[in-house]
């Protein structure tokens, strides 16, 4: 433990001094020395990180042990935990480990973690975690998880690697991640047929080049992860899991066609872009029986319709106020006589016109009413979101 109150106390020293207003150069010339694990360089980056991490980690954040790209590309806790109960098994290796993160949770739900690391620095701060963290039943591996000398040492019933990928590649392939997908599978079946990866979500679904569950997570309406379970891992073909609720629709959920909508009825609903990314639109409809019709569909936003009232954590919903032409004019109009005081907008606009536009709208309006706007087309859709 005295490693990790060391460092911990260099890193705090380190906040400290930020916040002071310290330059960088002056706390890495002066005030900071490299320790055995550490460079100054990395413990300053460590320590702007630490600054950072609690929008991601909750009060966790600002404990962990993370670098920069550590930070963005860990698993968030939620997400780990979940994972870590659809893995659980008795020997978990994870031999793309990074800072540690979701072994760490691995490690709290199973018997023993293997954890895998190429870059030595990563490996540290995974220890670091582990240790912070008292879990006991790691072990740790530095090297290559493609070499002989690391996947000879491997013995498990449950793999999972967790690639870097690259963040300038456009098309998601696999190709694109490190260590690659299917060099894995190919080295690891010799060790167990189950096997598990963490993929781009936005990679397509025929760029994923090995059979398996294609799990698409989201978390707080958003896509946020895909998985893929392999060999007796599988349940089906596609699923999607929303959290923190964990509803889940998968493909083998009875399909409900969805027609096109002439106009709104009593309400809207958004749907998780994650459920269409996978597409299971159908299946959620067929899941909660829903009874209505498609507004529109696309990438960024789906918009349903009904007169009915329908409860899922994929669906966001409104009650329908009234729709006009998509107009300046023509929308103020509607939105004083619907009593509104505030203005959100719905619909995809360049982040820079974002408030400009809403001001346009807002101006003079002193209603109770926060009003949500959609654009369908050349229509302005009013609405008004039902918390539940
Ligand atoms: C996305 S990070 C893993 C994050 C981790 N799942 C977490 O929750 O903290 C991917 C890691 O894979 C490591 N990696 C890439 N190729 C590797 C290889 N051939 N062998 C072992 N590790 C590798 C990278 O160094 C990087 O730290």
């Amino acid at each position: 433990m005295d490693e990790v109150r060391e460092i911990e106390r260099i890193i705090e020293r380190i906040v400290n001094l930020i916040r002071r207003g310290y330059s960088r150069g002056k706390i890495l010339s002066e005030m900071v020395e490299d320790t055995s694990i550490f460079s100054r360089e990395k413990l300053f980056e460590m320590a702007r990180c630490r600054m950072r991490s609690r929008e991601k980690f909750g009060e966790l954040g600002e404990r962990l042990f993370l670098d920069e790209e550590s930070l963005r590309y860990s698993t968030p806790p939620l997400i780990a935990d979940y994972r870590a109960r659809r893995l659980e098994g008795d020997i978990i290796a994870d031999i793309s480990c990074g800072a540690g993160i979701q072994a760490i949770y691995f490690a709290m739900r199973s018997g023993k973690v293997i954890a895998v690391e190429r870059d030595p620095v990563k490996l540290e701060l995974a220890k670091l975690n582990a240790r912070l963290l008292n879990i006991k039943n790691m072990e740790f591996i530095q090297g290559d998880a493609l070499s002989r000398e690391v996947y000879g040492r491997i013995k498990a019933d449950i793999v999972f690697s967790d690639p870097s990928r690259k963040p300038e590649e456009r098309i998601r392939t696999m190709d694109g991640l490190e260590p690659p997908p299917l060099k894995v599978y190919d080295i690891y079946r010799k060790v167990t047929d189950k096997i598990a990866f963490e993929l781009p979500p936005q990679i397509r679904k025929e760029n994923v080049l090995i059979d398996g569950e294609r799990e698409y997570t989201s978390l707080d309406f958003k896509l946020n992860r895909l998985a893929l379970y392999t060999g007796p891992l599988k349940r089906c073909d596609v699923s999607a899991i929303s959290l923190p609720r964990e509803e889940r629709v998968t493909s083998n959920d009875p399909r409900r066609k969805v027609g096109l909508a002439e106009q709104p009825l009593d309400y809207l609903y958004e749907v998780d872009p994650t459920i269409v990314k996978a597409d299971l639109l159908e299946n959620l409809a067929g899941k909660i029986d829903f009874d209505g019709f498609l507004l529109m569909m696309g990438k960024r936003r789906t918009l349903l319709t009904s007169s009915e009232w329908f409860e899922s954590s994929f669906l966001r919903g409104y009650h329908f106020l009234t729709s006009c032409k998509f107009s300046v004019e023509e929308i103020r109009k509607e939105l004083l006589d619907v009593d509104a005081g505030k203005v959100m907008l719905r619909f995809s606009i360049d982040p820079k016109d974002y408030w400009r536009f809403r001001k346009r709208l807002e101006e003079g309006l002193s209603g109770s009413k926060k009003v949500e706007l959609f654009r369908v087309g050349e229509r302005a859709i009013l609405a008004e979101r039902v918390n539940s």
